[in-house]
């Protein structure tokens, strides 16, 4: 099997069978993860550098462990102390990096778009940790895992993806894979929040969750990415809770056997009700964290059998 690509930069680049081959590999980490003893030499003489210029907290810590565990060097640069502080532009810091020689960037940037443009300018491989509001592929891929893993397909399902969907990078990558992977999306929540032109990705909109959920096989739910809103989107919390709010009530309308995600961080009684969270009978929330790190293991290591060569 031959993953052609150079960096990950997006879902939108892939192949139905990128996205299979990735996932694959995956499963072998998941299992490997399990053991006391988890480590190997795949990346061993490699180095990884993380640039974060928007706070993380589970997708950086799930990259380095899976450098760590592969054998990687891995440093995190402290992206709110450094030079771009005091004016060094993006691509100057990249640049910068590039001296030193890494073999991986895995980079987080507030503003779309800023990823793929430092890709151009590095030797190295690079993954989007998220770009603005445009793509986090690793996130996409995890999500895709943990659903293959609880339905035993990856396919003709009908899913929900509910709440900010208008702000969210996760929504965009999950959007564009579940489609390639040929599944059913709908997409719920006020159209403030669910702009129209998204049903442009082959997504069904509703304004509506009772209609919404109705037998859907998955319900993946949003932050409110307050900090991305400009005012006036939502009336109120409590209002947004009791419409868009993911309870147990809600969740009677899907299939009985229906599972619930969320990427994190979560706002507990705003997109969702924390005691659904928690109910490890219907969700899978830690799993997505599990899954992440096997999948970034994943990634990482097809990428390194591509460095050097022109792809
Ligand atoms: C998401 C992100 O940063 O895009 N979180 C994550 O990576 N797990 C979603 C979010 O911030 O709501």
């Amino acid at each position: 099997m031959r993953f052609a690509h150079r960096h990950l930069l997006g879902i939108e680049h892939l192949a139905q069978s990128d996205i299979t081959a990735i996932l694959d590999l995956a499963e072998k980490y998941v299992d490997m993860n399990r053991q006391s003893s988890k480590h190997s030499d795949v990346l061993a003489g490699l180095t990884q550098i993380n640039m974060f210029f928007e706070n993380s907290t589970r997708t950086q810590a799930s990259f380095e462990l899976a450098g760590k565990r592969l054998g990687a060097d891995v440093m995190n640069m402290a992206m709110q102390a450094s030079s771009i502080k005091k004016g060094e532009t993006l691509i100057d810091t990249a640049m910068t990096l590039n001296a030193m020689h890494p073999d991986l960037l895995v980079v987080r940037h507030p503003h779309s778009g800023a990823v793929d443009l430092l890709a151009q300018k590095v030797n190295c491989a690079v993954l989007n940790a998220g770009d603005g509001r445009h793509e986090h592929p690793t996130q996409a891929l995890l999500d895709a895992l943990t659903i293959r893993r609880a339905k035993g397909r990856l396919h003709r399902l009908n899913i929900a993806i509910c709440g900010d969907v208008a702000h969210s990078r996760v929504a965009r990558s999950n959007l564009i894979l579940l489609g390639k992977m040929e599944n059913r999306i709908r997409l719920i929540g006020p159209p403030t929040l669910v702009p129209a032109q998204f049903a442009e990705f082959g997504a069904e909109i509703y304004d509506d969750m009772t209609e919404g959920l109705r037998d859907v096989d998955v319900v993946m739910m949003l932050r409110l990415q307050k900090e991305r809103m400009d005012g006036g989107f939502i009336p109120s919390e409590r209002e947004y809770y009791h419409r868009y709010g993911l309870d147990a009530a809600k969740l009677a309308l899907a299939k009985p056997d229906a599972i619930v995600m969320h990427p994190g961080p979560m706002n507990r009684g705003v997109e969702i009700d924390g005691t659904l969270a928690d109910d490890i009978n219907r969700s899978v929330i830690q799993e997505q964290v599990e899954m992440g790190v096997a999948v970034r293991m994943a990634t990482m290591e097809l990428l390194a059998r591509n460095l050097g060569q022109a792809a």
